[in-house]
């Protein structure tokens, strides 16, 4: 996060509060949100984008708070499942300002979204735009609709979180003609309105030509739907899937660098089918709450292996952070509650799961001197930690406290053995 410091005493101070009176006061493990850096991240894409809507997709992290926090930024939610919509729609979040994404919404999902008037749903097969279409029928109802292309763009990223390809689950195929057909068909329903067309092409890319090249497939689509239809569909989704530094080794764009370009190619390519410019949305995640994020953890034991590497083991692990065991994702860390001077040594931060993949940060260098009762904290755990996290080996998941100017505010609870406990009702 933006607004950390090492103190005089070599510890680290987050928006004026030292790591170690927040790991008294709310235990270990925690994540530390910097409430100010996401708001900062979350002005920088609405300052960027000026003229298209923000959509920050609340799977990255979801909670009433960052609901609250997002909205006041002025930005619009994206979520993708009933719980996502509850808790969106508890925080107070203007349901028109909610778009409604996934692969299989059940029909309860779709419900619910459509009495509480959830400003678009973007559909993803055939059998949804069926039961939408019955809905409105039955509700009385002419929902907005955006229809998920799936462009054929390779991202260059993990294969689980790469979206586009044509050989997955989401959305319809636009080389296939799935895409057409969708449009043509919602275009055919009088109860369902079309708004655009949407396309994400996976996650954590740093290459922005794959955004480039979406762009293009999808507004060839319009010209086509145009050419066929007469009809100009006023709305264009980009997606999300902005990369965030991790290491040092990565260079993410700045929000404002990938806007010009995005710009650049949906004004010239527009310019070209003759096609009035759509209104632009984009639906960033880990870019906005993926930094402002710590995780603080104690460290319990020590082991050298037979000079292989020393294996410092932490009280959390795979089961507040599976990213790395999952996606073979890197992470940094540091000693937090003071400076050392003894040597580095290359050590590997694990976790306390009953299984040998159960690793925090793959390589890191902590000083030779790093001992159980340490604190250590591992920045970039804002996106899919808390929201991926698990009850693995009955451990409670860990709270979430929010910090800004000296103030420390508890915005999720650690959840308790009674919390785990209640739901075992045999
Ligand atoms: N829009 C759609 C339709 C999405 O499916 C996603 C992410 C986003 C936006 C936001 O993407 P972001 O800006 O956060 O990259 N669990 C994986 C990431 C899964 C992403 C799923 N969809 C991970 O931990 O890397």
């Amino acid at each position: 996060p933006r607004n950390v410091v090492r103190g005089p005493g070599g510890a680290l101070a987050v928006a004026g509060l030292d790591v170690r009176d927040l790991a008294a006061e709310f235990g270990t493990p925690v994540y530390v949100l910097d409430e100010d850096d996401l708001r900062g991240r979350a002005r920088e894409f609405r300052d960027a984008f000026p003229d298209a809507d923000v959509y920050y997709a609340g799977k990255a992290f979801l909670c009433r708070a960052v609901v609250r926090m997002i909205a006041e930024e002025g930005l619009f939610l994206d979520v993708c499942s009933g719980g996502e919509l509850a808790t969106a729609l508890s925080a107070g979040m203007d349901p028109a300002r909610i778009g409604f994404h996934g692969n299989n919404k059940s029909v309860a999902e779709l419900t619910r979204a459509v009495d509480a008037g959830v400003g678009r749903i973007i559909v993803d097969s055939f059998a949804e735009i069926d039961r939408l279409t019955a809905l409105a029928r039955e509700r009385g109802v002419r929902p907005r609709v955006l229809v998920r292309v799936t462009v054929g763009v390779e991202a260059h990223t993990h294969e689980f979180i790469a979206t586009a390809h044509e050989d997955q689950k989401f959305g319809f195929s636009l080389a296939g003609g799935a895409a057409a057909a969708a449009a043509f068909k919602i275009l055919d329903e009088d109860v369902l309105e079309l708004r655009g067309l949407h396309s994400h092409i996976g996650s954590q890319i740093f290459d922005a030509s794959g955004f480039e090249v979406s762009a293009r497939r999808v507004l060839a689509l319009q010209a086509q739907i145009r050419d066929a239809r007469g009809v100009e569909l006023p709305e264009l989704d980009l997606g999300g899937g902005f990369g965030i530094a991790y290491t040092t080794q990565d260079d993410p764009a700045a929000p404002h660098e990938l806007a010009k370009r995005l710009r650049k190619i949906v004004d010239g390519e527009c310019a070209a089918e003759k096609l009035a410019v759509p209104h632009l949305s984009i639906e960033p995640g880990r870019a906005i709450v993926g930094p402002a994020v710590f995780t603080l953890y104690e460290v319990g034991t020590v082991k050298d292996v037979d000079g292989i590497r020393t294996y410092v083991s932490v009280d959390g692990g795979m089961s507040d952070n599976i990213r790395t065991a999952l996606y073979d994702a890197s992470y940094s860390a540091t000693v937090a509650n003071r400076a050392s001077a003894a040597e580095p040594m290359l050590a590997r931060v694990v976790g306390k799961h009953c299984e040998s993949g159960d690793i925090v940060v793959k390589d890191e260098f902590l000083p030779a001197d790093v001992q159980p009762g340490d604190l250590v904290a591992v920045p970039g755990t804002g996106a899919y930690c808390r929201s991926m996290a698990s009850n693995y080996n009955h451990v409670p998941r860990p709270p979430v406290v929010a910090v800004r100017d000296g103030r420390a505010r508890l915005i999720v609870r650690r959840e308790t053995e009674d919390d785990l406990l209640a739901l075992d009702v045999g």
